[in-house]
């Protein structure tokens, strides 16, 4: 059992919000230091060490359905999606509820579920650049990275690198894994890629998703 969280709002900061929203519009990404209470985030990461240390985390691979392969060429984590199983899951899920009802006020993109793993990097570890989604057969919307490591050193590696839609050479941005650091982007407009890390990192990556009807394809299982 985990100990309970202490008290903690349910919903996002306005402000904060706001500027996602600007941001998702302009520039397709956003980055948010300090936009998830730390004590979530060491409650997740506890999580995370637990299920870990239960062999309870399996080797990510990449493609859906009959497509997916194990690639340690291409990615290096080790997951587990989120099931509801903890205080701080259903908390994190229900920020994630809040964040979906605000974009879909804003942006109309019909948002319509939720669904995320934790993810352990082990030292050395990597993902290579990819898209989260094909332009199209999309019905991953929106990803989201919320990382959970505190006091992640500055030569720590791991940073999450965005690059351009159509050049995926020009780096835009790169962001330190810490804490409390959450990042969304346009699944299938923004290539990224974890850099090679230097520490054990974790994290929580999402997607909000349309319902598979509407995008016109059903998405097969995971
Ligand atoms: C992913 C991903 C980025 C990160 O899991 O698809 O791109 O920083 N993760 O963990
Ligand atoms: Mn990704």
């Amino acid at each position: 059992m985990m100990p309970p969280l202490p008290r903690m709002s349910r919903t996002l900061n306005d402000h904060a919000l706001s500027r996602l929203v600007d941001d998702l519009v302009d520039q397709g990404w956003f980055i948010g230091e300090h936009f998830i209470d730390v004590a979530l985030c060491q409650a997740l990461q506890e999580e995370l060490q637990a299920l870990a240390a239960t062999e309870a985390l399996t080797l990510a691979g990449i493609g859906r359905g009959d497509q997916h392969q194990l690639r340690r060429d291409i990615r290096g984590d080790a997951i587990h999606w989120l099931n509801r199983e903890s205080q701080a899951q259903r908390h994190y899920l229900a920020l994630m509820d809040d964040l979906q009802q605000q974009i879909n006020r804003a942006l109309y993109l019909g948002l319509f579920e939720f669904e995320a793993h934790f993810a352990h990097y082990p030292t050395g570890a990597f993902y290579k650049t990819h898209l989260d989604s094909f332009q199209g057969r999309a019905n991953r919307i929106v990803s989201t990275v919320l990382y959970l490591n505190p006091d992640w050193p500055v030569d720590g590696g791991g940073e999450m690198a965005l690059y351009a839609s159509d050049n995926e050479q020009l780096e835009l941005a790169r962001v330190l894994p810490e804490a409390g650091t959450f990042v969304c982007f346009l699944s299938d407009r923004v290539p990224h890629a974890v850099l090679p890390t230097r520490h054990p990192r974790d994290s929580i990556a999402g997607w909000f998703r349309r319902n598979a009807s509407l995008s016109g394809r059903v998405d097969p299982a995971r």
